[in-house]
C-alpha cells in the first residue's frame, strides 16, 4: 500500500485537473469528497461538506452513511471548526465535549474550514474514521491544500 502523503499528492493533483475551469460548489464538493473517499478506503469511514446557509451548517455532498442535516455554530466538531476557522484533529471523538455522533461507528475525525478569499469560512469538510487516532499533521496539510484549490474555484453566492 502506498504511503499516505503519496495517495494525498495523487488525490490533489486529480482534483486540481478536476477543479480546472469548473466554479459550481455543488460539483465541486461532490467529485472531492468522492475522490477521498475512494482513494482512502477503509481509512475514511464518512467524507463530506457541510455548507453555511442560514446561520448554520447544512449537510452537503457526502460519501459513506445517513449523516445530520443541520449543525449549530459552535455545536459539535464541525460546528467549532466553522467557529474558530481552524482545522480540529479529534483523536478520540468521545473526549470531544459536544461532539456529535451522526454514527456510533465513528472513533476519530478531522475537519477543515473551506474558507473563501475574504477570510469566510463557507463551509468545512468533515472526515471520520471507524479507528481512534486515524489523523495527524499529514492529513491536516494534505486537506487544507484541497480545501484552498476548492475555496479558489467556487464562484461563492
Ligand atoms: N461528528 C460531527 C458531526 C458530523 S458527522 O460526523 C458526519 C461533529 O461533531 O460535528
Amino acid at each position: 500500500m502506498k504511503d499516505k502523503r503519496a495517495q494525498y499528492d495523487e488525490v490533489l493533483k486529480q482534483f486540481a485537473a478536476l477543479a480546472e475551469g469548473e466554479h459550481d460548489a455543488t460539483a465541486l464538493m461532490a467529485n472531492a469528497a468522492a475522490l477521498l473517499h475512494e482513494a482512502m478506503g477503509e481509512r475514511f469511514f464518512w467524507t463530506g461538506f457541510y455548507i453555511v446557509k442560514n446561520n448554520e451548517l447544512l449537510l452537503g455532498p457526502f460519501q459513506g452513511t445517513v449523516a445530520c442535516m443541520h449543525i449549530a455554530r459552535g455545536r459539535g466538531v464541525c460546528g467549532t471548526a466553522w467557529e474558530r476557522a481552524t482545522t480540529l484533529v479529534v483523536p478520540d471523538v468521545e473526549q470531544f465535549p459536544g461532539h456529535i455522533a451522526c454514527s456510533a461507528l465513528s472513533r476519530s475525525e478531522i475537519v477543515v474550514p473551506v474558507i473563501d478569499d475574504r477570510g469566510t469560512v463557507r463551509a468545512v469538510l468533515d472526515i471520520d474514521s471507524r479507528e481512534t487516532d486515524a489523523f495527524d499533521d499529514i492529513d491536516a496539510d494534505a486537506l487544507q491544500q484541497l480545501t484552498d484549490i476548492l475555496a479558489l474555484h467556487i464562484a461563492w453566492q
